[in-house]
């Protein structure tokens, strides 16, 4: 089978090319995994189809995605002091309603601190009342297997809420960021252990998912992370789209894969130069690891400038035209993916 492996080791030629989506694999491996399989509890599980629960207002704005918007929300940059708060794991799989993974989904998860605040609160600044250590806001991009994983802290209770976190998924071909919520199966307290007012049975949003199946599909049992003494916390949660990926056009909304070229930076550092096709208004994210067989996927933060400092990981073009842009971070056999959006797409709506 030809893959996008195959296509990068062939086709170093033109500088950038789209990644094909592979719905015909998709299609072949219903065919091969499906057949034998009665509805087994997990696949009916599977088949549920994720509910779209509202994004809620704390989004952070494009101007302020965080330069740090790594799968680790527990350490910010490289800080040694880390959040507050019960360590939390949360892993699971992106797949379309047939079951099978999506690969290139970009997995968003964003949520309170342990004491309830939320790090972009504002949608201006940096909520001053939140966790300094606490990143608040991070990303994952799947590879061939769909998987996401998170490190986190259990979220903290806000006056009218249950405990919740905020996932986001955005999917190939797709310009809309499907936002939904994950819940704990606990009857949460709060520090003085008191139960909360606010509880899974009359949450407002929880509640607000009609289907009995899909409102059941978002909450979830923390479990004790074996052989930690912590009291580490992990959860398992498959994400089922509605949605299908398309194979974008460009422009559109997807993915290139641009080879980069060693230039000097500054204080003799190399650094790497990528040069992309950009139209007006859309804006560019680059991540090392193009290969879709890691689940390594990391935004890497990049500067307009060859010796200016490494300053933004998203860039929203102002003219039609090529964009140079420079990393320190070396490629996972030469080439970056860079995903972009159109105008608009993926703004928050607060
Ligand atoms: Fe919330």
């Amino acid at each position: 089978m030809k893959t996008n492996e195959s296509s990068i080791a062939t086709d170093v030629g033109p500088k950038c090319f789209y990644i094909p989506m592979g719905r015909r694999r998709f299609l072949h491996s219903i065919a091969t995994t499906s057949s034998g399989f009665a509805l087994s509890g997990y696949l009916a599980e599977a088949l549920t189809v994720t509910p779209q629960v509202t994004q809620g207002p704390y989004y952070p704005l494009a101007k302020n995605i965080p330069l740090d918007k790594d799968n680790d929300l527990v350490q910010l940059n490289d800080s040694l002091t880390a959040a507050t708060g019960i360590v939390t794991y949360v892993s699971g799989r992106v797949l379309n309603s047939s079951g099978d993974p999506i690969r290139g989904a970009l997995v968003e998860l964003w949520h309170a601190d342990a004491g309830g605040n939320y790090t972009y609160a504002t949608n201006a600044a940096r909520n001053p009342a939140a966790d300094p250590n606490f990143a608040g806001f991070g990303q994952f991009l799947t590879g061939s297997s769909g998987g996401y994983r998170f490190r986190t802290v259990k979220a903290g209770l806000y006056r009218g809420r249950t405990r919740h976190l905020h996932f986001g998924v955005t999917i190939p071909g797709q310009l809309k960021r499907y936002t939904t919520q994950l819940f704990w199966n606990e009857v949460a307290k709060d520090a003085n252990g008191t139960v909360w007012d606010t509880t899974n049975a009359n949450d407002m949003v929880l509640t607000g998912i009609t289907n009995s199946a899909q409102r059941a599909s978002v909450v979830k049992d923390f479990t004790a992370v074996a052989g930690t003494t912590t009291g580490e916390q992990e959860a398992s949660w498959d994400i089922v789209m509605g949605l299908t990926p398309i194979e974008p056009n460009y422009p559109g909304s997807g993915g290139l894969v641009v080879a980069g070229r060693a230039v000097s930076g500054p204080n003799g550092n190399p650094r790497y130069k990528i040069t992309l096709p950009v139209y007006s208004g859309y804006s560019y994210e680059v991540y090392s690891n193009p290969t879709f067989a890691s689940l390594a996927w990391s935004a890497r933060p990049f500067s307009l400038s060859q010796t200016g400092s490494i300053d933004r990981n998203i860039y929203t073009a102002t003219a039609e035209g090529s964009l140079d842009i420079y990393l320190d971070a070396a490629a996972v056999k030469g080439f970056y993916y860079v995903s972009f959006r159109e105008p608009n797409a993926n703004v928050g709506t607060p």
